[in-house]
């Protein structure tokens, strides 16, 4: 799950650079916004006061607008995806325990990301004849078991440290 463009790590330095360069469109206060989430790949809370100041609006104007479209994702987005098998024929053979160890290692439940990596739940990937199952960035992982999954996990972390 990697978005295919470099993203610039974000600072207050390089937010206002990005504010102050849209901040005397007409209308600014989306703009802006877009800018931020396409330089920075989301829109760190902080940014918030700090488009504020730079267009005259009060915080919960910019807070409001940031709430209400959903494109406006406040988190940076996980740049790995690990996706195990839920159904039948994987749960059969170890699939729950699976999802939850992974959930554990993680720290969140499955449908959540933690840093850069996501966890999510399929309903199969026509691996059945090497359930358990999972993907790991888009490939696929047969006759998973936990440890090996501990390991995988560990390397997309390393990764991306
Ligand atoms: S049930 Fe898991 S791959 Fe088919």
């Amino acid at each position: 799950m990697t978005c295919g463009r470099a993203l610039t790590p974000y600072s207050a330095e390089a937010a206002l650079a990005v504010i102050r360069e849209h901040a005397g469109l007409r209308g600014p206060l989306l703009p802006v916004l877009h800018a931020l989430v396409k330089t920075f790949g989301y829109l760190d809370p902080s940014a918030v006061p700090l488009v504020a100041a730079e267009l005259n609006l009060s915080r919960a104007d910019v807070h409001g607008v940031v709430t209400f479209y959903h494109d406006f994702r406040t988190t940076p987005a996980a740049t790995h995806e690990i996706r195990i098998c839920r159904a039948e024929a994987c749960q059969s053979v170890g699939g729950e325990a699976l999802v939850a160890s992974a959930s554990a290692k993680l720290g969140v439940p499955v449908g959540s990301t933690q840093g850069p990596i996501a966890l999510t739940e399929v309903f199969c990937l026509g691996l059945c004849g090497l359930a358990p199952a999972a993907q790991i960035d888009g490939q696929p992982v047969g006759r998973l078991d936990q440890s090996q999954l501990a390991g995988l996990i560990d390397g997309l972390q390393a990764s991306t440290a």
